[in-house]
């Protein structure tokens, strides 16, 4: 088991990675004292498949169980749905001292981890990510939300679990689209932070989408990610500066998941291509490489380019980056590649360099 430690002083807590470790969530639980009563959060598709062995380990090691269960769906990630969790939490009964086991992807993690953040003023949880996104991205860093109909995880807390658990052979049963959709994760982390795991992916980025890797090669991935967020996450947990590097390919990206209403890219196809675009940015400003600006095109190619939305409309994208939360003033701030594995943010990007990267990517994405 790999073990990657979330270094915020007082509120420290590990991140351990292995094959086939569902099982052993009750004693760690245990281990770490958390609390005689544990409310399992998760969806239908996911209890199907893992609720089973979560629950009867958390109940071997006398911790009693609350099962609560939402619909699958990032349109259920609503402050709706968090009144249905707290109202089921209430009627069970559960105190202070009580711990949310967050079971699922990203949406059931930044859901459950809200309802954590708020129920009683806030309570301990824990998180089993199991898909991708979640396992390299989601999980790590206590960012919690749910999603308002004027925007996406516009409601929120930073809250940060006392430990997460995350069991590589879940992504045995996750469609191949959202292993493909988290790895884009995995070379934004690369690209911003990790040279060597770039080098890595240039090696094995087949292998790495399709799960034939083997397993210790799996978990030094996944763990290599939570590694660089962790590092990031240490160094500046709310978002003041830092942070935000991890926010490369997110501008574009974020801003084509709206335009297209969220129905057309799983998130990580957006972040591909909004890396196209803002690699091409980057180039364009004369601070990145060809050279590596091509390195990076190449993974994204071989993990497979999204397909292109056929009529989209710049102006609409441009207009969608200019509402975004992070914009100020009417500036668009990118963070750009300078190398592989370093990237400064921008606020001095115009128009006409916006407008050329976003139809690169979509030549690139159409082609
Ligand atoms: N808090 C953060 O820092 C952070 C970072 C990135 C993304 N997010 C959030 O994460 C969410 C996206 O997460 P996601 O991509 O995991 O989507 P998701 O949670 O919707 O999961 C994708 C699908 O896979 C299913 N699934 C989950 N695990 C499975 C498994 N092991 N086998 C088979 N099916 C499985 C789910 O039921 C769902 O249908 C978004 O809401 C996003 O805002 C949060
Ligand atoms: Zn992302």
């Amino acid at each position: 088991m790999e073990t990657v430690t979330v270094d915020l002083g007082d509120r420290s807590y590990d991140i351990l990675i292995g094959r086939d470790c569902l099982r052993g969530l009750g004693d760690l639980y245990a281990a770490r004292g958390l609390g005689e009563t544990a409310a399992i959060v998760t969806n239908p598709a996911v209890a199907a498949l893992y609720l089973d062995t979560v629950q009867q380990s958390l109940s071997r090691a006398g911790v009693k169980v609350v099962v609560v269960t939402v619909p699958d769906g990032e349109q259920y990630k609503t402050l709706e749905t968090a009144v249905q969790i707290y109202g089921d939490l209430i009627a069970a009964g559960l105190d202070r001292k009580s711990c949310i086991v967050t079971l699922g992807g990203g949406v059931v993690g930044d859901m459950g981890g809200f309802v954590a953040a708020t129920y009683l003023r806030g309570v301990d949880f824990v998180q089993v990510p199991t898909t991708l996104e979640a396992q390299v991205d989601a999980s790590v860093g206590g960012k919690t939300a749910v999603d308002h109909v004027l925007g996406k995880n516009m409601i929120g807390a930073f809250h940060q679990p006392k430990l997460v658990l995350i069991d590589t052979a879940t992504l045995d049963t996750l469609p191949k689209r959202e292993v493909r959709a988290g790895m884009a994760e995995v070379i934004k982390h690369g690209i911003i932070r990790d040279p060597g795991l770039v080098a890595f992916l240039e090696e094995h980025i087949e292998g790495a989408a399709n799960l034939s890797l083997s397993a210790d090669q799996i978990n030094w991935l996944v763990a290599q990610q939570c590694r660089i967020k962790a590092g990031v996450v240490a160094a500046d947990e709310t978002e003041k500066g830092l942070r935000e590097i991890l926010n490369y390919g997110h501008t574009v990206g974020h801003a084509l998941e709206v335009v297209t209403h969220y129905d057309y890219y799983k998130h990580g196809e957006a972040v591909c291509l909004g890396m196209l675009a803002a690699g091409y940015i980057a180039v364009q400003k004369g601070m990145w490489s060809q050279d590596a600006f091509e390195r990076q095109n190449a993974l994204i190619t071989r993990l497979g380019i999204p397909k292109g939305v056929p009529d989209l409309k710049v102006d609409e994208v441009l207009a969608r980056m200019m509402s975004d939360k992070k914009a100020r003033d009417g500036i668009i701030r990118f963070v750009l590649p300078e190398q592989i594995g370093k990237i400064v943010p921008r606020d001095d990007v115009t128009r006409e360099e916006i407008v050329a990267g976003i139809q690169y990517m979509q030549n690139q994405a159409l082609g």
